[in-house]
């Protein structure tokens, strides 16, 4: 399969990039800035040459999207696969009293216009896909059944994504492309922090499993966690 996950740079984005390229697909890994790429993902570009293919896609800036789509397509005429992972925490244990909208804006950017700006443009080569998935990375901060009074711009921007995500279900349906939001679990990244319980490898693991169809999931639930289990929304 072809598949391509924004945000590769570090994180679950790094891990899913591994992972799918080791499974054998070919992978379009997006970083925000192409000039400094980790040495880790350079690393597994080095071990799998000619089935990564770094691409630099600021998911916060329309013009390097669609510059991003270009350089795709050059290499690929359809995709199977898109992961939006890109995502930014932003105003973290603020009370709504110290919410700070310059920072709610950038948040939105990143983890709610991101994921629809690179949907918009990368479209033409899903439709070209028999199968074609799109991936939200979501998380269960944006569920209404758990809103808890923090974390405002990440969690908003987040429950948004999921109605983004069932928007576009329902709206590419007849061109046959599936769409999921799916919350990795609480992973010790840099987001995550060190005390969280699960590895980005077990969430990849489980997402990998999600896009090569190995776990069936319900197709009444688009909000899942990363063994596909309905999350509440
Ligand atoms: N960690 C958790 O516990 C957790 C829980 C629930 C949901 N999630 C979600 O899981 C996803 C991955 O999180 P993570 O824990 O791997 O985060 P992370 O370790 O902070 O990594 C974030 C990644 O996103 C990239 N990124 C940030 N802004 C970008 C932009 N404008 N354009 C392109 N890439 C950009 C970063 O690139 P640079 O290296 O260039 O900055 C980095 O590769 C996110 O959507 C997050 O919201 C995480």
């Amino acid at each position: 399969m072809n598949i391509l996950i924004t945000g590769a740079n570090r994180g679950l984005g790094r891990v899913l990039v591994d992972m799918a390229a080791a499974a054998g697909h070919t992978v379009f890994a997006g970083v925000r800035n192409i000039d400094s790429v980790s040495s880790q993902l350079q690393a597994m570009k080095d071990r799998y040459a000619s089935q990564i293919y770094i691409i630099g896609m600021d998911v916060g800036d329309e013009q390097s999207v669609r510059d991003a789509f270009y350089k795709v397509s050059e290499q690929e005429a359809y995709l199977d696969v898109l992961i939006n992972n890109a995502g930014i925490i932003k105003g973290r244990e603020r009370k709504i009293e110290e919410v700070d909208f310059q920072e709610f804006e950038q948040v939105l950017r990143i983890n709610l216009m991101g994921p629809m700006m690179v949907v918009k443009h990368f479209l033409p080569l899903l439709r070209k896909s028999d199968n074609g998935v799109i991936i939200n990375i979501s998380s269960e901060a944006g569920s209404f059944a758990n809103a808890y009074g923090g974390d405002y711009p990440y969690a908003i921007s987040k429950a948004a994504l999921n109605f983004f995500t069932a928007q576009i279900r329902n709206g590419l349906k007849d061109n046959g492309i599936k769409a999921y939001a799916v919350h990795p679990g609480w992973m010790r990244t840099d987001m995550g922090g060190a005390s969280a319980p699960l590895s980005p490898e077990e969430s990849a693991e489980g997402i990998m499993r999600i896009v090569n169809r190995e776990i069936d999931l319900d197709e009444e639930h688009f909000f899942v966690d990363h063994l596909g289990r309905p999350m509440p929304m």
